[in-house]
């Protein structure tokens, strides 16, 4: 198995990544995109889903209902730009629970530095959608999964909104059993580890900071 991505190249996700790639775009803007994206992409990454049936009554009829089954998944934010993702996946998913994995990024060595870990107690026997809006080196992401899989999960999968060839490839060889779902891939990585064309960097444009 690999984890070369699938790519969610519908034109309503695509117009609201170029917006989010304009550097012109103010933060509440760019929060409301992520938010937006976040959603679209869920839409194709939450197929597989499972529902369970549920008898209600419809205001003529008595009838057997499609239901999303519970426990839903787990949501897991990779701090802090996650976290915009995971607000709006919580608005779509009600069944979901959340984790929350704060990982930063070190701005010389680019290696990932691994802060904070909560999440509900069952989830080793969960599905998970694990978000970031950037997937650069992969480093963050490999080191969320490595952290997840030493806790026993072993059915997860990663959306991103923007990823470089070289992070895909690096996520691929290090945990080839995670699917994954981009928005655009973009060219290359920047000598600082930046995507390019990319957006700059998405925690700073969410929160101003
Ligand atoms: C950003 C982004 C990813 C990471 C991607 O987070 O949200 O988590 O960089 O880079 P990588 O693939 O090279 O690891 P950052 O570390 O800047 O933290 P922040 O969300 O707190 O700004
Ligand atoms: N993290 C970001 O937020 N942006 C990049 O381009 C790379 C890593």
């Amino acid at each position: 198995m690999t984890s070369s991505p699938a790519v969610i190249d519908h034109p309503l996700l695509q117009h609201k990544i170029s917006l989010l790639r304009d550097k012109e775009t103010p933060s509440v803007i760019f929060r409301l995109l992520v938010r937006e994206i976040a959603q679209l992409m869920l839409f194709e990454a939450t197929r597989d889903l499972e529902l369970t049936a549920r008898d209600i009554e419809t205001p003529l009829t008595k009838m057997t209902a499609p239901v999303l089954a519970t426990p839903g998944p787990v949501l897991v934010s990779i701090m802090r730009a996650g976290n915009v993702m995971l607000d709006a996946a919580l608005e779509i998913i009600p069944t979901a629970g959340v984790c929350h994995i704060g990982i930063y990024r070190d701005h010389d060595t680019l290696e990932a530095g691994e802060y904070y870990f909560n999440g509900p107690p069952d989830i080793a026997e969960r599905a998970l959608l694990l978000v970031d809006p950037m997937l650069a080196t992969a480093n963050s992401s490999i080191a969320a999964i490595t952290q997840l899989k030493a806790r026993g999960v072993t059915n997860m999968s990663l959306i991103c909104i923007l990823a470089a060839p070289e992070g895909l490839a690096a996520l691929s060889a290090a945990h080839p059993d995670v699917p994954v779902f981009v928005g655009a891939v973009d060219t290359h990585l920047n000598e600082k580890g930046y995507i390019v064309p990319g957006l700059g960097d998405a925690g700073d444009r969410s929160y101003a900071t």
